[in-house]
């Protein structure tokens, strides 16, 4: 039975159906397709986004791209490259023909070749420390820009690159399979020749010898080296509890010990209540555990996104059954009683602390490169040092919308960062200049944070937090600086849109 709403393309379809600018979606051969116009050319490339398969149909049309609603990737409408993180893989793109009246597509377009024979220009070997969004992102962005030198990232986490994000949500609620969690397979890094050694600390970096030295006691020369050492969780002593009763949540095994944890437990104490500590909460309401927050703070995420987003995610959680024991913190543990600063006892079966997290640093400090509260790069991404780069969570990085030098952690920017290092260790001298984004996931609600807001003196609500759907602008000096978002995506991206103009005009004006 064919479906009215989504036409067998191989039929074609009539050009007065798609205004300019317009799209419509069909299927092809079983694939869900997204046709869209612009002027007097039509597109067609597969209708979900190769990360999380948000509908492509609901995102925002550039020039010849389109953008992912959800977490904002962005592909080109002519080749379906997966111009932007936080996808790395292409979508389908068909050739589309137009006769007469109709269009009607044909043969599916080959993914892009690599751009550069970057090789001959290139470095003579490229090692990434780091095994994160960063780093993986910058070796598979060297190997799209042709790169086939040596290629290594060193990393010390016991697993290969993993979707993160994912390990305090659907992984941790128990509603996603564990091979979601790789970023890619064993047969990748194998295909890609890439050389990723795992369970592999780097102590100490040579800048004038060129070569790093792991703890295992191997060196290991290099033409360019990107830090991406993300961070650490920051560790809080909790008197009398012991090492086996608290947990922190960063990499895939840490997630792996909460699953197993809460597959016996009643009741768990989240010590914090930021984004880390809420999803966790949200992910053991989920598998039936009980939870406490505690926190000492007045709302949950006031600092980042102010009282009456905190108190909307109080409320959402609390409509799922999450206790908060606000403005306290954890006096000390004793047994499986947990006792709060106000003498409140709470009975658990462990603790999951998500206080923050610190950059790591100790490789660049060690090194001697140039820190400030992170490794201080410019806007390539380059180091105090030519030709070390660094990205992430550990990087802090002049952000040409504020005009400030930040560091933040957020998915999104470390994987564009790792892109953009990746082809400036390749020479193109590419200047790091996206607007940050990420986002958060608590039960069904996702908030979407575009922008950076830390010193803000204004917060403007359109629309309604409890009806969870509205855009709370961050201003100061009248400018907009962040835009959260719930339920209004596209409103997210033509913000994202706004703020990449208004740099644009800018630098008009300068040049
Ligand atoms: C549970 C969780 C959920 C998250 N959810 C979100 C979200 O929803 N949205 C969002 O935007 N962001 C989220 N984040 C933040 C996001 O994951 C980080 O911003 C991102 O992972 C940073 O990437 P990175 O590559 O800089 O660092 P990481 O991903 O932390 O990777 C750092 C790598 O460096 C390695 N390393 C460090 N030092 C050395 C050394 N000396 N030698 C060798 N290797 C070393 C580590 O082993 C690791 O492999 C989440 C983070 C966590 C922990
Ligand atoms: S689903 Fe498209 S960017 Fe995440």
């Amino acid at each position: 039975m064919s479906n009215p709403e989504k036409p067998d393309l191989k039929n074609g379809i009539l050009v007065t159906e798609l205004q300019d600018g317009g799209k419509a979606l069909g299927v092809m051969d079983g694939e869900d397709v997204l046709v869209v116009r612009r002027g007097a050319e039509f597109f067609a490339v597969g209708a979900n986004c190769s990360h999380y398969h948000g509908p492509l149909a609901e995102g925002l049309v550039v020039g010849e791209t389109v953008r992912c609603p959800w977490h904002h990737a962005c592909f080109s409408l002519r080749t379906g490259e997966a111009l932007r993180a936080p996808a790395l893989d292409s979508v389908s793109c068909w050739r589309v023909e137009h006769l007469g009246d109709r269009i009607f597509l044909r043969e599916k377009v080959s993914p892009p070749a690599p751009r550069h024979a970057a090789t001959a220009n290139g470095p003579s070997s490229v090692v990434i420390v780091g095994g994160g969004g960063a780093g993986l992102a910058a070796a598979d962005m060297l190997r799209r820009e042709g790169y086939d030198g040596p290629l290594t990232i060193v990393s010390a986490d016991d697993s290969p690159p993993v979707d993160r994000p994912n390990l305090s949500k659907d992984y941790l609620a128990g509603t996603a399979q564990e091979d979601w969690v790789p970023l890619r397979s064993a047969d990748y890094y194998r295909a890609q020749k890439i050389n990723l050694l795992l369970n592999s600390r780097v102590s100490s970096l040579d800048i004038k010898g060129k070569q790093i030295l792991l703890e295992n006691g191997k060196k290991m020369e290099f033409g360019a080296l990107l830090l991406a050492t993300g961070a650490d969780p920051v560790h809080l002593p909790i008197a009398g509890a012991t090492e086996s009763q608290i947990h922190y949540l960063r990499t895939f095994a840490d997630s792996r010990a909460i699953i197993v944890k809460a597959a016996s437990a009643k009741r768990v104490l989240v010590v914090g209540a930021g984004f880390i500590g809420l999803e966790v909460a949200a992910s053991m309401r989920t598998r039936g555990t009980s939870v406490d927050v505690v926190a000492p703070d007045r709302q949950p995420l006031e600092r980042v996104m102010g009282a009456e987003v905190g108190l909307f995610v109080r409320k959402l959680h609390e409509s799922h059954g999450v206790t908060f024991h606000l403005g306290e913190t954890v006096k000390g543990f004793s047994g499986r009683t947990a006792t709060l600063s106000s003498g409140t006892n709470l009975d658990v079966d462990f603790l999951v602390l998500g206080v923050g997290v610190r950059p790591s640093l100790a490789l660049a400090e060690q090194a001697g490169l140039a820190i400030d509260r992170g490794i201080s790069v410019n806007e390539y991404l380059e180091t105090s040092v030519a030709g070390i780069f660094a990205a992430g969570d550990a990087a802090r990085w002049p952000d040409p919308h504020t005009g400030e030098r930040i560091r933040v952690e957020h998915w999104v920017v470390a994987e564009r960062q790792g892109q953009v290092a990746a082809k400036n260790i390749l020479g193109q001298s590419q200047k790091f200049d996206a607007v940050p984004f990420f986002w958060s996931q608590h039960y069904d609600v996702a908030i979407n944070y575009l922008g950076h807001a830390e010193k803000r003196d204004a917060v403007e609500i359109d629309g309604s937090l409890d009806a969870r759907d509205c855009a709370v602008t961050y201003k100061r000096g009248g400018r907009t600086l962040a835009v959260v978002t719930i339920s209004r995506d596209l409103q997210s991206l033509h913000a994202e849109v706004a703020m990449e103009d208004e740099l644009l005009t800018q630098r008009r004006h300068v040049a």
